[in-house]
Order: C-alpha cells, then structure tokens, then sequence
C-alpha cells in the first residue's frame, strides 16, 4: 500500500528518501516518485514500476535538495502511470498522500471552476491545489494546509513542501499511519518507522488528527484540537528491526524458516509452570475474561483466518460462544453485540484500515477490547483497552506466514486464559496443552524438513489452473489460509472448502486438472474426511494429502500422501499450516512469480 517518505537536512536527502522507499517495497506498490526543493523552485522525479527506476533516473537527473517528499503508490484512483505516481504539485506546493480523499469528485469540479488544471486521475490531487487555492485566500502555510484539510474526507497521511518554503516540511496524520523519526539537525517523516531506521532509531508516534512542522532542528506538533502537544519519543532497539534475506532467496522462505524461533518468542515469558501467564494479555485481562460471556473476533486477510481457527478453540476449550468476522463487512453492517462481548482484533501490522474501524465503530458497546498484534507501536495496539504482542520479527513478504502462526499460538494463549478465568478448563488440561504449545518449535523443524519433498512435488501444480483445499474443524480455516497462500504468490485460483461441503458443489469441478490437497491429521473426524477423499478419488480427482501416521491415509495411485509428525488435536492447526506455506512458495518459485511483492497486493492495507 501506498508509504511516505519526507526528510529535512543539510545534506542532500535523495539517497534517504530513496532508501526510505526501498524499505517500503515491502508494503505492495506499482510506481513511485519524489519531490525535491532546489533553488527555490519543486524538482521532480517519477516513475511507473519499481524503485530502482526511480532511483536510476534520479540520478541520471541529478535531482538532489535538502528537503523533500517521497512515496511508493499502490493505485487506487487511475492506472500506474508516471502522470498518476506522486508527488502531485500545484505551483510551488508538491504533496505525498496515503489513503484516500473520498469527496475528490466535488472538489475537483471546485477546484477546476477556479481554474486549477489537472494532470492525473488521482484522488490525491486535489490536495496540493486545494491548498494553494487557500493559500490565495491569505495566511501563513499552515493556514492554508488546515483550511484544505477541514475540506477532506476520508482516511488520509500527507506530507506537504513548498518551493517558496525551504525550511519547513508539514504533514498530517489523520486515519492513516505516519511517524516521525528525529535525527541530529535532520528530521523525517514516514508511514513506517522501518524506512527510516538507516537515520534514526528515535521516533515519535503521532496521533489521529496531528498537523507536523519539521524543520532541521525543530519538530512541533499539534493536536487535533489545534493545541500545541509534546508526544513522547521512543528509541527503539535498532538490531532488534533488521532485516535481510540472509542466504534466503525470498523473505517468504527465511520468514517460513523462522517459525520455530518466532513461536518460542511468543511463549517466552507467557507461561510458567504449565500455566499462561494472565498479566501477558495486560493488567485488567484477568477480570475481563472472567466477565465475557462472549468472543467476537474481527480482523483481515490471514489474521482472519487465525481468528477462524480461534473461534473452534474458544467453543471447544474455553467453553465461551465465539463469532469471527471480515472486519471489512463487520463495519458496515447494523450489528447486535450479545451482552458481555469480548472484543478481539487481530492484525500483523496493527494498521489495516478496515480492522481499525470496526475496533473504533463497536469498542464503545462492547465489554472491552483486545488486539492480538506484531507491531507494540501500533495504531491498533493504542487504541485498544489490551494488547498482546506476538513478537514474530519484521515480516517482509506480502504472504503473512509467521505472522500467522504467531497469532495462533497467542490466540491459544488467550483461550487457555479465558477457560481458567470461566472455570471451564481444568489445570491438568492447561498444563498439557501448554506442553503441546511448548512442544511445536521442535515439531516445526520437523516439517521444515519436508521441505524439498513438498518442492519436488510442486512442479505437478505449475500448470493448473485452479485447486481445491479440504480441512474439516478447526482444519477447515487451515485450508483456507493454504488456499489464500497459493492464489496471492503462485496466482493460481485456489478454493478451501470444509470437506463436508464437498457434495453441494465443488465435487462438479473435480476432474484430473484440478489438484486437491487436504489436511488430515489424525482426530475425531478423520474417517468422514476420508470418506470425503474417497469422494475426489471416486471423480478421478488427483489427492495431496499432508496426514500423520495414525490418520492412516494410504499412498496409492492418484493419492499422494505426506506423512507429518503426530501432534495433539488442538494445536495441529498450527502445524499442518506449514507445509502449505511451502507448497506455495514452490509452486510461486516455479512459476517465476514475484515471490515477496506479488502483483496487485500490499502487506498494510491502510485503505479500505
Ligand atoms: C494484507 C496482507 C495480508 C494480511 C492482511 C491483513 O492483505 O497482504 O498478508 O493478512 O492484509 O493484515 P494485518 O496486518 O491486519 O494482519
């Protein structure tokens, strides 16, 4: 999704602001551009495709300043062209924005009656002649950038230069990410601390509805109410945040690989003594949990899905009704909360636009609120009344992997928790459920081991066009996340029903073309899942099968089974998600695909 980078200075800040936007590759992007002020007047680069262009003809240009504006663009309003990428300028005023400024149609017409001409499709520029239309009108810059900010709707960052203006660099944070890094007589701006680490590791998070004035020396900001506030800053430990491939070929692989060291992360100091440690989920958990009579779970993409796989967890373990939903259609529909509702949001970066909203749009109805998060500095993470914390690393690739199995052992934490504090879990079954989650790092490297079988068997799906992936219980969400994994990398259509599901519909689309993989470790439904399988087989439909010994599922022409190391029911979802992670990764590496950008997609969605 769209990132902004802004750096003020005495020395040249291209290379910062290019780096900077290198960092944010990760986040998903199809053009990028910056803007610089030189000799009194906006110089600008901008290019479709990656980075590296825009680096290139910056330098073939020579384009260099000591204070500017950047930014990556992940299109939404027109296609990635160089006339879409931004900076966008109006005169001597150049803007960088991430989000999206839903009344653009009217003010544009506004702005065209004025006489303003427009170069784009975008929705962003309206922000920079908005803002030299105020300006016209009297008063200082500032003035005039929060007269047009009282005239935008949506969810929105800026950052703002003006040619006529060198000393001062002004943004704005309202509804979409933006920090601010402090350097020694250098001051940056950036929707990710992660771009700025190469300069600072000092930082200050800004709130919703913050104006900022950078200059070299200086950073004043004030609050939504216009007053002048001092945020706090925070020096982050920068080794702890470096990230690099390593010998890995893509982050997905390495962030795949670093699973049984994340999982250990996420336990440590979470559990003594067979027991989960209640304080991890924050000074009020104990009597929270106690007092819920309900779970509703609210996140995106894969964390959705680890909320699905809680949902099982919570019923079955913890004895509390629990509902998951996208937070995307939770938001916007009229929702009754049963009385005594837990909230729990989920998200790798703690910014996605959609989970955000539906925490803001329900948090006052519900009992209270808990985000199960990798990012401590996040927005969700202030903005909810708990929070836990996976400490899964940076994760690069846009296909969370990590992440994701990180969540659910945190979410199986918080079920263990919520189980005693209910007086529905005994401590024999805490306890051996804490030795099974204690257990899986080493288990993990058990079926990383399978590695180069799983590749070697990938080639087989290269050529095919769709696959379908059959879990039953709480196998069902492991499906679909296996499912999610393959279609985002690999670009092959890809669909996860629960097994049972089969014979009211997907069993017409089976035929020899159409691979179907399924998990099937050992439990109380393993007999109607093979029955289900005899189901494809029967149809000429060719089996993968990832099944444990005592699952017995036998290899036979037309079944192809991978034999996972036995683990106890309740935590085998988190095991038999990753040899689906691999399977994609080398299905994706085969088809030569973007592995850790694929097309079209971002890591944060800061944007609804
Ligand atoms: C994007 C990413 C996914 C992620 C989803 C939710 O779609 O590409 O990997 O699962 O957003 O993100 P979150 O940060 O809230 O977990």
């Amino acid at each position: 999704m769209c990132g902004i980078v802004g750096a003020i200075g005495e020395r040249n800040i291209t290379d910062v602001l290019i780096e900077g936007l290198r960092r944010l590759e990760y986040r998903g992007y199809d053009s990028a551009g910056l803007a610089v002020v030189h000799g009194g007047a906006i110089e600008r680069e901008r290019q479709p495709g990656k980075v590296q262009a825009l680096a290139d003809a910056t330098h073939a240009s020579g384009v260099s300043g000591q204070i500017g504006i950047a930014h990556t663009r992940w299109a939404t309003h027109g296609a990635p062209t160089q006339d879409n990428a931004h900076p966008h300028q109006s005169g001597d005023i150049a803007v960088v924005h991430n989000g999206i400024i839903e009344n653009y149609e009217a003010l544009r017409e506004q702005l065209q009656a004025e006489g303003y001409v427009f170069t784009s499709q975008t929705d962003t520029e309206v922000v920079p002649h908005l803002i030299q239309s105020e300006l016209k009108k009297g008063g200082d810059f500032m003035a005039a950038v929060r007269r047009a900010v009282a005239q935008l709707h949506g969810a929105f960052a800026l950052g703002i230069v003006r040619a006529t203006e060198p000393q001062r660099l002004l943004a704005v944070r309202q509804g979409s990410p933006l920090v601010v890094g402090l350097g020694i007589g250098e001051n940056f701006i950036s929707s990710d601390q992660l771009a700025l680490l190469p300069v600072t590791n000092r930082f200050i998070y800004l709130e919703e509805g913050d104006f900022i004035e950078l200059k070299r020396d200086q950073v004043t900001i004030w609050d939504a109410s216009g007053a002048v506030i001092a945020r706090p800053s925070v020096e982050l430990d920068a080794t702890v945040h470096a990230s690099s491939k390593g010998t890995y070929k893509h982050y997905m692989l390495k962030e795949i690989y670093e699973q049984p060291a994340a999982i250990q992360r996420t336990l440590a100091g979470r559990v003594s003594n067979g027991q989960v440690a209640i304080d991890a989920f924050g000074p009020q958990a104990a009597e929270l949990l106690s007092k819920a009579k309900h779970v509703q779970i609210l996140a995106c993409g894969t964390s959705y899905h680890a909320g699905y796989v809680a949902k099982y967890w919570f019923e079955a373990i913890a004895g509390v009704s629990c509902h998951v939903e996208v937070a995307s259609e939770f938001r916007y529909r009229t929702t009754v909360l049963p009385a005594d509702t837990l909230l729990v949001t989920i998200s790798q970066s703690g910014e996605t636009a959609d989970t955000l909203a539906a925490l803001r749009e329900v948090k006052s109805r519900a009992l209270g609120s808990l985000c199960i998060c990798n990012v401590p500095t996040s927005t969700l993470v202030r903005e909810s009344d708990l929070a836990f914390i996976t400490h899964a690393g940076p994760e690069i690739g846009v296909a969370s992997t990590k992440a994701f199995t990180t969540q659910l052992v945190a979410l199986m934490l918080l079920v263990l928790a919520t189980g005693r504090r209910q007086g529905n879990l005994t401590a024999e079954r805490e306890r051996d459920i804490v030795a099974q989650l204690a257990g899986l790092p080493t288990l993990c490297d058990e079926v990383l081991a399978m590695d180069q079988a799983i590749e070697r068997i990938a080639a087989e799906f290269g050529d095919k066009h769709h696959t379908l992936f059959l879990g039953r219980g709480a196998q069902y969400p492991v499906a679909m996340e296996g499912a999610l994994k393959l279609k985002e990398i690999s670009y092959i259509h890809a669909e996860a029903y629960p097994a049972g599901e089969l014979k009211h519909g997907p069993l017409a689309l089976v035929d020899q073309d159409m691979p179907v993989v399924a998990v099937a470790p050992k439990n109380d439904l393993i007999d109607k899942l093979k029955s289900n399988l005899q189901e494809v087989r029967a149809r000429a439909g060719v089996l993968y099968v990832f099944a444990d010994h005592a699952a017995d599922v036998r290899a036979e022409p037309g079944i192809k089974v991978f034999s996972m190391p036995s683990v106890a029911d309740e935590v085998a979802p988190i095991l038999y998600t990753i040899p689906l992670q691999l399977l994609s990764y080398h299905v994706a590496v085969i088809k030569g695909t973007d592995v850790d950008q694929p097309r079209n997609l971002a890591k944060s969605v800061t944007v609804e």
